[in-house]
């Protein structure tokens, strides 16, 4: 099933519906990605991903940012992880930038998603600002994280046109379909140790052999 390769624990941070959530925790639940969500973590009460965690019998945590610096937010999450030794982290619409704490106990091993081809349109409403500028073509990317926002190297891109009778929705539900076929490659790859990172370029090793 996975090759005897090591399952890597997996933490997903998410901040609201988690749909992206879903799609790793059922690429995973698949067996072919040699990773397990063992814990999902929010900064929101409300956010629907702890229901999803439940219903998967993930473990998952509501931590209040209320009163904490990011610093003193992120080194809390650090002890989480490490308590649950946590090898590898998928950002999944976690509102909160991550502090240098978080990111240099991970190095090349946080994940994020994004609703844009980037370096176009990083930041809130991504959707809308592709829409706005009146680009033909958009899309998602997952990235590795790095201490700038939106912005680490890139692991995966798909793109999605942008059609004239657009909406916000619509190009957002358009894109969505896209982010969920993009995270699990993308977490596959992470947890087969295939990404090798120079610079700002992700290669994949041995590609095309899967
Ligand atoms: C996605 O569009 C993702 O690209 C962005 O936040 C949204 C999260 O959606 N970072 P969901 O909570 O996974 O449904």
């Amino acid at each position: 099933m996975n090759n005897g390769q090591i399952m890597k624990r997996v933490a997903v941070f998410a901040s609201g519906r988690g749909t992206n959530l879903q799609a790793l925790i059922e690429a995973t639940k698949k067996g072919e990605i040699p990773a397990k969500i063992v814990l999902v973590i929010t900064d929101r009460e409300d956010a629907q991903a702890l229901r999803r965690a439940a219903q998967n019998f993930i473990k998952a945590f509501y931590l209040s940012p209320e009163g904490l610096t990011r610093e003193e937010y992120d080194t809390l999450l650090l002890r989480f992880l490490q308590d649950n030794q946590i090898d590898l982290i998928a950002l999944a619409g976690f509102m909160r930038i991550l502090s240098p704490v978080l990111i240099r106990a991970y190095p090349n091993k946080i994940l994020n998603i994004h609703p844009s081809l980037l370096p176009a349109f990083p930041g809130l409403h991504a959707q809308r600002q592709a829409l706005e500028y009146g680009v033909k073509v958009t899309g998602c990317t997952v990235h590795l994280v790095d201490e700038e926002v939106d912005h680490g190297p890139i692991v995966i891109q798909r793109t999605v046109p942008v059609y004239d009778t657009d909406t916000e929705e619509t190009l957002s539900a358009r894109i969505l379909e896209q982010e969920h076929i993009a995270y699990p490659e993308a977490l596959k790859l992470l947890a087969e140790d295939r990404l090798i990172v120079q610079g700002r370029r992700v290669f994949i090793r041995d590609a095309g052999t899967t």
